[in-house]
């Protein structure tokens, strides 16, 4: 096995942590990139780099990028909007300044929500409408690698969807067990898709690009949808016996923004319509250039989430 020198931004978050242990175990050398040193077990493989990429100290970047032969770039801001532009947009901008084009490979996470969803079908191709901040951000960075690929950037842009695992933090899946716990059966249509992924799924991904510079300069929307019926049924699963109350899932929205409405319920206006929308991810493309495959069967993974979070 050839040796690596692989760098991850973001690699104490919820995704980064498994790539990052994903290649301690395969016995490349690692360096990462925190605001929090404290959070990584020291390991003789790994270096630790300490900044915010919202305010940059410009020598650790230009150490932390050195001499690295992958960067996959995870750090994102998800939460805090005041921090979005200055961590998604300028962070990026940073890391690339930092970067040696004729070194290094950049693998980029984006986000499929720079997508307009009222499209039927998504592909790489289809219109980019963000609608909120941080897919907005995310749209920006996009645009910025892209203008450096003329500078001879080489560069991998991954967009996945919901990504599903035990440490998400998107609180989806609590928020569907919740409505099962309260003997709620929502009904929805067959048409209707929750365009998820899971995070095990996108971890073979990123690691089987790192590989491929074949690739450098593509895109890819990265989701396995599944109908939103079956997720709900496969989350049922544990509460077989209980009596539950049909609500039609239009009865359900109007309930939703209502209590988003009297500011009761903290709901964003896409996570309602994750109720309702009919369209679709295409994954035609990852699928034939990396001859991946989606893990079909969502229900081992989510009976341990239910067990899990009992
Ligand atoms: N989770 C999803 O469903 C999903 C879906 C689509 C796309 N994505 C994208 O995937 C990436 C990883 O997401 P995640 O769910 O793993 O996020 P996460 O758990 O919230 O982790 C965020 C990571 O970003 C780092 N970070 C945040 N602000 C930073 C700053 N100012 N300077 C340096 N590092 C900073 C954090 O590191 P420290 O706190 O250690 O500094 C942390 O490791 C993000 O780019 C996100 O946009 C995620």
């Amino acid at each position: 096995m050839k040796q690596l020198r692989i760098g991850i931004t973001g690699a104490t978050g919820f995704i980064g942590m498994q790539l990052l242990q994903h290649f301690i175990e395969a016995g490349h050398s690692v360096a990462i990139l925190t605001r929090s040193p404290e959070k990584i077990d020291e390991h003789a493989n790994v270096t630790v780099y300490s900044t915010d990429l919202a305010q940059p100290d410009t020598a650790v970047l230009n150490a932390f990028t050195a001499s690295l032969d992958v960067l996959y770039h995870l750090a994102g801001e998800l939460s805090n909007e005041a921090n979005m532009q200055a961590v998604n947009v300028e962070g990026t901008s940073a890391l690339l300044e930092a970067m040696d084009y004729s070194k290094t490979r950049l693998i980029h996470l984006s986000s499929m929500g720079i997508f307009d969803f009222k499209n039927e079908t998504i592909t790489e191709e289809s219109t980019k409408t963000p609608f909120n901040i941080y897919e907005k951000t995310k749209l920006a960075a996009e645009e910025l690698i892209e203008k450096e690929e003329m500078k001879g950037l080489k560069v991998v842009v991954l967009r996945p969807s919901i990504v599903l695992g035990h440490q998400m933090k998107s609180s989806l899946l609590t928020q569907l067990l919740r409505l099962i716990r309260f003997g709620i059966d929502l009904k929805v249509g067959v048409k209707t898709y929750a365009k998820v992924v899971l995070a095990e799924d996108l971890i073979r991904a990123l690691k089987l690009i790192g590989t491929k510079d074949t690739l450098d300069g593509q895109r890819y929307n990265f989701s396995n949808d599944v109908p939103l019926k079956t997720l709900l049924t496969h989350l049922k699963v544990t509460n077989e016996s209980r009596l539950y109350f049909p609500l039609a899932v239009k009865l359900f929205q109007l309930g939703l923004r209502l209590g988003r409405a009297l500011g009761v319920l903290r709901i964003s206006p896409e996570g309602i319509a994750f109720f309702s929308s009919t369209s679709t991810i295409s994954n035609e493309k990852i699928k034939k250039d990396l001859d991946f495959e989606f893990t079909a069967d969502y229900r081992p993974f989510l009976q341990e989430y239910v067990t899990y979070h009992t």
